[in-house]
């Protein structure tokens, strides 16, 4: 059976490098031997643009519900990039990847942060083996999910509330994935960091901590900590080795792996998914849309490669299917290799273009 992957380049430099992806999906397709199809989506600002649609507040769908059920019928959905610098910030955000991720309910933002070879780090003295860890973000909840509202508007009496909304149900199945994803791991620091911020957001951070420590108790091989999100911050430049998994809400996880990109060499290299294990999964590169470098295959492709790689592996995993995990392997395993060669990791600057870049680990791929 072939799989079935929904492509949504988006805008900017979103469809430059979802291409090389693309290229090296066919390569490990080849290598590994599994078959597929993509269907290409134009979901973009672009394209709200060119149907009328109002830049300062939305006045059409950004995501049509009738592609939103068809995006529900693939195996995964490969996003490049979402972003337009003619849209009023919170549009296409909203409209298009927040309702993503709600619509196909991905609960899980899977961010792993690793420092692969050749790669700079701004943290002096830190090598690729001190930065690997993976942060569990959860995806649906906390103030993500637009409740809360505005009174007395554009008065001196404006009052506006943003409700962090937590359950017990969204803090518990993102707890027990990021258990369950230790355990896969295997590394041997077998620990998982719950972070949240309990010593002030008492009811919200008591419900993830009590969750967190009752739900351990079902994982006895695995080491329960705790960090305050402000400390995490300060660990992640003083001693990232100390990570294994980290669990954590919606936008401490949005906050915390922004620094963490930077960590491990930027936004060019650092790749997620938006994850419903049973479902639909989106992965995209944590970069966004690059206006300025659109077009001139100078921008960095290696996020996107690398976000094919966790779509690979991850669909593989949720499906149990093995040849799926090992193509996700590859790619990553090629992508280590390519990144020693480049000069950088910053968008024309890095000795190659956006297009060579996928040639090479294609190549890469190809060679095993
Ligand atoms: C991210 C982005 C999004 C988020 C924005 C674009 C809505 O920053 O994927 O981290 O806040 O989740
Ligand atoms: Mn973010």
């Amino acid at each position: 059976m072939a799989y079935r992957f929904a492509v949504i380049g988006g805008d900017g430099t979103g469809p430059e490098v979802v291409a090389e992806g693309l290229k090296v999906l066919a390569a490990v397709a080849k290598k590994v031997g599994f078959e597929y199809t993509t269907k290409d989506f134009n979901i973009s600002g672009d394209r709200y643009l060119e149907a009328g649609g109002d830049p300062s507040v939305q006045s059409l769908p950004i995501v049509h519900p009738h592609e939103v059920e068809e995006l529900k019928t693939f195996d995964a959905i490969y996003l490049g990039a979402v972003g337009h610098p003619d849209i009023a910030p919170g549009i296409l955000e909203k409209g298009l990847l927040l309702k993503l991720r709600f619509e196909m309910d991905q609960y899980i933002n899977l961010r792993p942060v690793k420092l692969y070879p050749g790669v700079p780090t701004p943290l002096a003295d830190k090598k690729p083996e001190d930065i690997d860890f993976v942060v569990v973000r959860e995806n649906t909840e906390g103030i993500y999910t637009g409740m809360g509202g505005i009174q007395y508007y554009g008065t001196a009496n404006e009052v506006a509330t943003q409700i962090n909304c937590t359950t017990r149900f969204g803090a518990e199945r993102a707890i027990r994935y990021a258990f369950e994803l230790c355990r896969r791991r295997g590394n041997k620091k077998n620990r998982l960091t719950l972070v949240h911020k309990t010593n002030v957001l008492t009811f919200a951070g008591g419900t993830w901590f009590r969750t967190f420590q009752e739900v351990g108790k079902e994982y006895p091989d695995i080491e329960k900590d705790y960090n305050h999100v402000d400390a995490c911050c300060m660990w992640f430049v003083k001693n990232p080795e100390y990570y294994d998994v980290i669990v954590t809400d919606n936008i401490f996880g949005d906050i915390i792996t922004d620094l963490a990109a930077v960590i491990q060499g930027g936004l060019g290299i650092a790749a997620g998914g938006n994850i419903n294990p049973k479902g639909v999964s989106m992965y995209e590169p944590i970069g966004g849309s690059a206006p300025k470098y659109t077009g001139q295959n100078v921008i960095n492709p290696i996020a996107a490669i690398a976000s094919l790689g966790m779509l690979l592996s991850e669909t593989g995993n949720n499906k149990g299917d093995e040849k799926l995990v090992e193509a996700g392997r590859l790619v990553e395993e090629a992508v280590m290799r390519v990144t020693p060669k480049m000069k950088t990791q910053s968008a024309g600057r890095m000795g190659f273009s956006t297009t060579e870049v996928g040639d090479l680990v294609a190549d890469e791929v190809e060679k095993g």
